[in-house]
């Protein structure tokens, strides 16, 4: 079975500070969107990327990735995102081919994931596994609080650090879970942050595999320094 990956990039970046939606924005002179789609079209694995834009970024997005050099085995579709990111990647799985039998859901946000990463976890999936998550350990102790906007917010426990992992992207997704998962689990409105929480809540098994670094998630103004420094030194 065939490979896509669908990117969701239709979140506006509102914690990088003002100006155009985040997939837009650009590392060392190439739009985040760009590298992410590289990214994917790396992997030998990867045939097709469906790219979710801002609605209103459509034909921009379409326009930008007309012109890119892919390989040859790779197409690009690009449609519109939804409100929140589970709706994104709703409308992108909408849009896969019947004869993709694995996805991967890759973050925009995260443009400098290196092929190895995507790789692994195809890897995983053909190997077996429904859902696949790459992921890192933790380097700060984590707390969950009462959340108390203003502070100070009460204590309400300290998980084991060792058994924490910090999730990543791209998730990879036998394609039938996932649509089952995107079908089953209603959006509460806010929507899940991962595609891989949603399998969970069908009570699936859902696995990780070892992350990367460079996978990190360009979230706020100092992630676009250290993408800027990570895309230097690889051009060293
Ligand atoms: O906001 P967050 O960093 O969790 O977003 C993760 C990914 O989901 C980003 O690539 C963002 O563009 C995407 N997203 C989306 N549609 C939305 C909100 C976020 O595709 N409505």
């Amino acid at each position: 079975p065939r490979t896509a990956a669908v990117i969701p990039a239709a979140g506006r970046g509102l914690r990088l500070g003002p100006g155009a939606p985040k997939a837009l924005r650009t590392l060392n002179g190439t739009p985040m969107l760009v590298h992410a789609v590289r990214a994917m079209a790396a992997s030998n694995a990867v045939s097709l990327v469906v790219v979710v834009a801002p609605p209103d970024e459509t034909a921009a997005v379409k326009s930008l990735l007309s012109d890119l050099v892919l390989p040859d085995r790779t197409e690009v579709a690009v449609v519109p995102g939804g409100a929140n990111r589970q709706q994104s990647v709703r409308l992108g799985l909408d849009a896969l081919p019947e004869d993709i039998g694995i996805v991967l859901v890759h973050d925009a946000a995260r443009p400098l994931v290196p092929v190895d990463t995507v790789d692994a976890v195809v890897e995983a999936v053909r190997d077996g596994a429904s859902a696949v998550v790459p992921a890192l350990p933790l380097a700060d102790t984590v707390k969950e609080v009462e959340p108390r906007p203003g502070g100070p917010e009460p204590v309400l426990s300290t998980p084991e650090r060792a058994r924490l992992r910090a999730v990543q992207t791209p998730q990879g997704f036998d394609r039938e879970t996932l649509i089952r998962a995107h079908g089953t689990v209603a959006d509460d409105g806010e929507g899940a942050t991962d595609c891989a929480g949603l399998v969970e809540r069908l009570g699936e098994r859902v696995v990780v595999v070892p992350g990367h670094e460079e996978a990190f998630k360009v979230t706020r103004p100092l992630d676009l320094v250290l993408a800027e420094a990570v895309l230097a030194r690889r051009r060293a």
